[in-house]
Parts: C-alpha cells; structure tokens; sequence
C-alpha cells in the first residue's frame, strides 16, 4: 500500500518533519498521485485528511459496470473531535444512558480506560467526554497520524470544555500488544476496551463507503484475539469488547454480560465489582 503527503505551502515544514516519520514520499501536485498510489495525506490549514486515490479497490458487485463517481478521488477521513457527529452528540447526545458509557461503568464511576484500538479516536472520545482519563493505543502509522492531529486541534480549540476532554486523552503510537504490558507495570486501567476491526461484507460495505476504505487501509486486525486474554490479565475492573451486532464474541470468549444495540453490541468480561 502507497501513502503520499501532499501540503499547502505554509504547511512544508510540518510535512517534511510528518513524512519523514511515516517514511513516505511529499508531493507538491497532483499530477505525482495518478500512479502507484493508493492513498494521499493533505495537510493544509483544516489539518490532516486522508483520501483513497481511485481505481485501487474494486468494492463493486461482480458483473455490475462502474459509474463516472467511481473515478473521482472518494471522500476523505480525518480526525474530528470539534465539529460534527462526535460535537453534535456531546452537546445533544444521550448522556449516561449511551450503550458504551453503561457497558464500561462511566454511568456510575470515573474509571481509567485504556483503549487498545483507537482507530480515529470516537470511542475513546466518548468515554473521556463522559469524564474517563483514556489512554489510546493506535498501531496503523497513518491512522496514529491522523488521530494526533485531532488531539492536537481539540487542544486548541479554545474551548474550556473541549480543553479539559484533551487533556483526558493521551495517545501511544504503536501495537498495543507489544506496549501493553510495559505501560501497564506503570499505570494501571481500570477498564480495558477493544474494537478491532471486523470483516465487512457484501451490502454494509457498500452502504458505509468510509468505512471500507478505512478497512482497506488498516487491514482485518487478523491477531484481534490475542487482545482479549491480554486485557483479561491486566484490567482491574472489567474488559469491554464492542463488536457488530451478530458476529461472535471476540476469540469465541462468551461475555457475561451484553448491551445490544440497532447494530452494535459491547460484551462486557466483568473481573471485580467496581468500587
Ligand atoms: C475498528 S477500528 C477502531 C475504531 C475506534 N473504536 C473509533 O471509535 O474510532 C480498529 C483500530 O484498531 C487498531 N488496532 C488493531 N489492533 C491493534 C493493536 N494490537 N494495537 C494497536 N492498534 C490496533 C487498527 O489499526 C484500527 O485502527
């Protein structure tokens, strides 16, 4: 898989530094990504987005012809914790009633979390606007890049209140599983949350386009069950999976415990009573 950096001119030395430590290639035009290029970074004055260059996966039904749209570069992903959806349902959302607040006990307590599989941070979000001192852990340099340049914004939003949820999060770049039990000597979770990434098939890939192309950079987190005896071994309180409503249970471990949703479901692995 190729990534690029592409950036505004007043954005060049943040780009050189940014590319460097993804090891990929900047380019200043265009006309650089039509080949070989699966991805392109653009770091301008909105920050760090992502878009999937076109014609490098083949998500169509089989037989079915390509319309014009599939040849224009599809929409982008960044990391957005000061505007939209994740703005919208902090200030309207559903407060301590929220599936994910219940299932990681933030409805009654204030625990430390640690999320092994941050991805673009939402969750982790969630859980630290709710009051959680959340660690995150994010493996996939290009996703880790793009979530640090959402904490960065949230830190400079200017907001009191978005201020004091950034200074909930912090961010470790890298595998969980390899920085997990060295961290852990140090600081302890109270709760441990997974999301890995779930194989999407037929009609839910089509229906949630950025979703594909966010699997189709990070991959189907092939190794997700090893996470789950890890988290076991180090919470102090519980361990939350979330996963999609009908799959089974992360590594075949029945839950005792599950809130389901329309089409997600957190299957909660209680160790000791929360106090
Ligand atoms: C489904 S996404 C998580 C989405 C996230 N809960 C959110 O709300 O934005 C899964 C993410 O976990 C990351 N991941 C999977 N296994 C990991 C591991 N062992 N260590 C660190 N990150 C991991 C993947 O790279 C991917 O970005």
């Amino acid at each position: 898989m190729r990534v690029v950096l592409r950036f505004d001119t007043d954005y060049q030395l943040e780009a050189e530094t940014l590319a460097k430590s993804l090891q990929i290639p900047v380019v200043s035009s265009e006309l650089h990504l039509r080949t070989g290029v699966d991805f392109e970074l653009l770091l301008n004055h909105t920050g760090l987005s992502l878009s999937e260059l076109p014609g490098k996966r083949d998500d169509s039904q089989p037989g079915k012809q390509k319309n014009k749209e599939s040849n224009k570069v599809k929409t982008d992903i960044r990391c957005d914790f000061i505007s939209g959806e994740l703005r919208h349902r902090r200030l309207y959302g559903g407060g301590k009633n929220q599936m994910i607040l219940k299932a990681t006990g933030l409805n009654k307590h204030k625990p430390s979390i640690m999320d092994l599989t941050a991805g673009l941070g939402r969750d982790s979000y969630v859980l630290a606007t709710a009051g959680a001192r959340v660690t995150m852990f994010e493996r996939q340099p290009v996703v880790a890049a793009l979530l640090a340049d959402g904490l960065r914004r949230l830190r400079s939003a200017g907001d009191e209140q978005e201020l004091a949820i950034a200074q909930r999060l912090s961010l470790h770049k890298g595998d969980s599983l390899n920085c997990l039990p060295a961290l852990a000597e140090r600081e302890a979770a109270d709760v441990i949350y997974l999301d890995p990434m779930f194989p999407e098939r037929g009609k839910a890939a089509k229906v949630k386009k950025s979703m594909a192309f966010f699997h189709h950079l990070v991959g189907n987190d092939d190794d997700s069950a090893a996470l789950l005896p890890l988290a076991l071994a180090t919470a102090r309180y519980r361990v939350v999976v979330k996963r999609p409503r009908h799959a089974p249970p992360l590594a075949d471990l029945k839950p005792s415990l599950c809130f389901e949703g329309k089409s997600t479901r957190f299957d909660v692995y209680p160790l000791k009573k929360m106090a």
